[in-house]
């Protein structure tokens, strides 16, 4: 049976009960689940390289300012949505097609007193489901890895972001060599991983309005992060709060085969912010 990739992007990232698995570990880790702080999921709420200060680098980099409507494409359960609501002082909607984690989302954003600045929305990113030009910025991190018809993500960002806005985009690429080592976080298998080639992206944008203001090689520093954080675990076991509870316990695996892949020229990592010019 064929299956779309809705169900497929669900059976991969959305185990059940994610919400009471995020507390009780939360809870086990020592932390009041009644006064949440954004410190305390950071380790498992930023799904991507370089986790927070990634965030914080990006948005920088995108110049983010207080009041701007900002849709987060592929949120996951939310954390760089509150991050940029809580340190930025934006408002942002996230969408994400995996129901569980959308659940999750909402969960913490109410328990981090963000509801009035942050909404999660289960959405696809090829059916964006808001009017033209309703956005400031559409930010995206290792969302596009999952999505094969880059054309059509891009011509449905194209439609909600205003003239003159954003897109920040922080993105795993192809790299010279094919990818060899699975399962990825993104993909269990090669079938469901898209990479694009950043040759390939460019083009594709260039053709959808959009023109180039930054763009960060940022490969060596995701080596360097993966390389540490392993090394780390290796000595003191996985944190007590980590994406292992989003990812279930092969999630290190899952890691160790983004270094090798790095490591080797099959993938590689860029930052980068574009305008758009209808
Ligand atoms: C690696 S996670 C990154 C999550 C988040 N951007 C972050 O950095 O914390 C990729 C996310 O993209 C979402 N995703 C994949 N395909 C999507 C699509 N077509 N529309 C919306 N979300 C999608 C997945 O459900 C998953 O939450």
């Amino acid at each position: 049976m064929k299956m779309d990739s809705s169900h497929i992007i669900n059976a991969h990232y959305g185990r059940a009960q994610l919400s009471n698995t995020i507390l009780k570990s939360l809870e086990d880790a020592g932390k009041d689940i009644a006064a949440l702080s954004l410190d305390d999921l950071a380790p498992m709420e930023e799904f991507h390289i370089g986790g927070r200060k990634a965030t914080h680098q990006l948005a920088t980099l995108a110049g983010i300012s207080s009041g701007m409507r900002v849709l987060d494409i592929g949120c996951g359960i939310g954390g760089p949505a509150r991050a940029l609501a809580r340190y930025f002082g934006c408002r942002v909607i996230g969408i994400d097609l995996t129901k569980e984690f959308c659940f999750a989302g909402s969960m913490l954003t109410r328990r981090t007193h963000l509801a009035s600045r942050v909404t999660i929305i289960n959405a696809s990113a090829l059916d964006l489901p808001f009017m033209n030009a309703a956005f400031d910025m559409v930010w995206m991190q290792h969302a596009a890895v999952n999505i094969a018809d880059k054309e059509k993500l891009f011509r449905e960002i194209a439609k909600i972001l205003r003239p003159s806005g954003k897109l920040a985009f922080y993105e795993l690429f192809k790299g010279a060599e094919p990818i060899k080592y699975f399962p990825l976080p993104w993909a269990g298998k090669d079938s469901m991983s898209f990479l694009a080639s950043v040759q390939e992206i460019h083009d594709i944008l260039k053709k959808t309005g959009f023109s180039t203001d930054t763009w960060t090689d940022t490969t060596l520093d995701a080596i360097q992060f993966f390389r540490h954080a392993l090394t780390k675990s290796a000595k003191h076991g996985p944190p007590p709060v980590s994406l292992l509870t989003l990812m279930g316990p092969n999630f290190p695996v899952m890691a160790e085969n983004v270094l090798k892949n790095l490591e080797e020229n099959r993938l590689s990592v860029a930052a980068a912010v574009f305008s758009f010019t209808p």
